[in-house]
């Protein structure tokens, strides 16, 4: 299968990438085609809410997003969101490609893509991540993106704590399940 990768912070060697990479030496062992695009690092601007694609068309905006990720969205089979949670949600980059969906919202619905969540935060309490697994469940239902499994890294908030817990082995036996 095709996986595609979004990786959304600006810690190279941070925590929601070391889940991310972990998730692929897994995924990757399993001889899959992984594609790793650092929605950071790319141009993407938030939708403008213009209306002029008609949730099925060109965006007017021919940024990164439009003229790069629509394409490798549109080719993938599975999206893995990997992010650190920011003010208890998805962070303001990863955001801003799940609104871009929209100028495609009816193809990729018809897709039925297949999708990954792996987070990490500071706070190792449910709460801190119930409106970021909210999000992500609401997305996978109007969507209709088969989850396929998260990995929520609880009192993940520097690399060494990260690397002390279960949760890079979980994203690991994640991509291996794929
Ligand atoms: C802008 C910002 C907002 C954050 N908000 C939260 C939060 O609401 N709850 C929490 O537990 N940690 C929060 N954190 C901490 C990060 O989620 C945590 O340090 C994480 O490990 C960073 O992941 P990274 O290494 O992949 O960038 C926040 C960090 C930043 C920079």
């Amino acid at each position: 299968m095709k996986i595609l990768v979004l990786k959304s912070s600006g810690n190279k060697n941070g925590s929601s990438n070391m889940l991310a990479d972990e998730f692929i030496k897994g995924a990757g062992s399993k001889g899959h085609e992984i594609t790793e695009y650092n929605v950071i690092r790319k141009n993407i601007k938030p939708c403008l809410g213009c209306g002029a694609c008609g949730m099925n068309g060109a965006c007017v905006q021919k940024d990164d997003y439009e003229n790069e990720l629509k394409r490798l969205l549109k080719e993938t089979d599975v999206i893995v969101f990997a992010f650190p949670v920011y003010y208890f949600g998805w962070p303001a980059q990863i955001k801003a490609v799940v609104d871009r969906f929209y100028s495609h919202t009816m193809e990729l619905t018809g897709m039925h893509k297949k999708t990954v969540m792996l987070t990490v935060a500071w706070n190792d309490d449910d709460d801190t991540f119930a409106v970021t697994k909210a999000y992500y469940d609401k997305i996978c239902e109007y969507m209709q993106f088969e989850n396929l499994g998260t990995v929520v890294g609880k009192g993940c908030g520097t690399p060494s704590q990260t690397a002390g817990t279960v949760y890079p082995k979980m994203a690991y036996e994640l991509g291996l399940s794929i």
